[in-house]
């Protein structure tokens, strides 16, 4: 097995992306995940659905049923399955979908589950699919079908599994095989935060801290963050570094201010990155629409990058609009980058 597994796979990286980096399992970020449902901030349909099948489960003496979760990166998906793996009181084995390369690798997890543990597979949409073949049986009737021999000679020998629970995280449901998810028994998407949620995250983080950073810092924050706690508490310590060094210590609106400009990020809390791709679409393709390819291509960016952690963003504030013919850059888009709105364009 590769030795992505109990850690994150992670590629591309930079301060605001919302992909994992090496800084999130440093121990300060790690203790920040909050632990039980309680101090799961937000979500609140995806968190009474997942109160509810606790303790449901936990009264029948049970694992609860498979987790799928689907959202952008930075959400809160890994946060949920350590916090199940807490309220369940069962053991948490961490793996992603690219670090099960062969069928071996995900026998050997699931042999090792006892009842009432829970396997996470992280980036579950990149699972090969013969590894995915083996996952149906283990997670319907907890088993997994070995074949000895070839041809006329083959035997099938049925192995019985633990009843574990699998939680699986994705940011493209849209790739996962129909079979797959069909078997998950509760499938939730996370959405991004609001502002006030943003402010009890930054709040708590800053007190975990010992951060001090007033209404008007914290407020300043949460709005420019993208609506990710990951991004909030990434901020967090950057504005922390910049208040030691060039203010007296308490965070306030114009320290953050100061320290976000500083890094990139500017009052919607866009990244440059996000500004470069609206930029393309807007210079070099007249607003749109044009192919995500084509402005990969133009950006020199995977496709995937701009689908997984900048697009999801810009179509919730709406400065992207996706039609059958492509991506448009919207007129707020327009507005934002200090372009002048010709109005036959819209
Ligand atoms: N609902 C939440 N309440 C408080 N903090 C959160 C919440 N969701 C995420 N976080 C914080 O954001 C960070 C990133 O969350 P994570 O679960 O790793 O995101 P994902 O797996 O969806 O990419 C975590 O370290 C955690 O501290
Ligand atoms: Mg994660």
């Amino acid at each position: 097995m590769s030795d992505n597994t109990i850690s994150y796979s992670s590629e591309k990286q930079s301060l605001v992306s919302a992909e994992p980096m090496a800084e999130d399992q440093e121990l300060e970020i790690l203790s920040l995940r909050p632990e039980k449902l309680y101090d799961y901030v937000g979500q609140t349909d995806v968190v009474e659905t997942l109160k509810i099948a606790i303790q449901a489960a936990t009264q029948r003496g049970e694992p609860i049923d498979h987790v799928l979760l689907h959202g952008p990166p930075g959400l809160g998906k890994t946060t949920l399955a350590h916090i199940i793996a807490n309220e369940m009181g069962g053991t948490l084995t961490v793996t992603s979908g690219p670090a099960l390369e062969k069928g071996g690798d995900l026998i050997g997890l699931l042999t090792n589950l006892e009842s009432g543990d829970i396997l996470f597979i992280d980036e579950i949409h990149r699972t090969p699919k013969t590894v995915e073949e083996f996952l149906y049986p283990a997670m319907e009737d907890f088993a997994i079908d070995f074949v000895f021999d070839k041809g006329i000679h083959a035997r099938s020998h049925r192995f019985q599994l633990k009843r574990f629970t699998l939680v699986g995280a994705t940011t493209r449901v849209g790739l996962l095989s129909a079979p797959l998810r069909d078997r998950f028994g509760i499938f939730r998407n996370l959405d991004f935060y609001s502002e006030p949620d943003l402010v009890k995250i930054t709040r708590r983080s800053a007190s975990l801290l010992k951060i001090t950073i007033d209404d008007s810092g914290a407020a300043e924050l949460a709005r420019r963050s993208r609506g990710t706690p990951r991004i909030a508490n990434r901020l967090l310590k950057r504005v922390r570094d910049f208040s030691q060094v060039r203010a007296d210590g308490v965070i306030t609106r114009p320290t953050v201010s100061a320290a976000l400009e500083l890094e990139g990020v500017d009052e919607m809390g866009l990244t440059d990155l996000d500004r470069r791709y609206l930029k393309t679409i807007i210079e070099y393709y007249r607003g749109g629409p044009v192919g995500i390819e084509a402005i990969a291509a133009t950006l020199q960016e995977e496709a995937d990058t701009l689908v997984d952690i900048v697009e999801p963003y810009l179509l919730k504030i709406g400065y992207l609009t996706r039609t059958s013919s492509g991506r448009k850059a919207s007129e707020a888009a327009f507005r934002h980058l200090g372009f002048k709105v010709q109005s036959r364009l819209f």
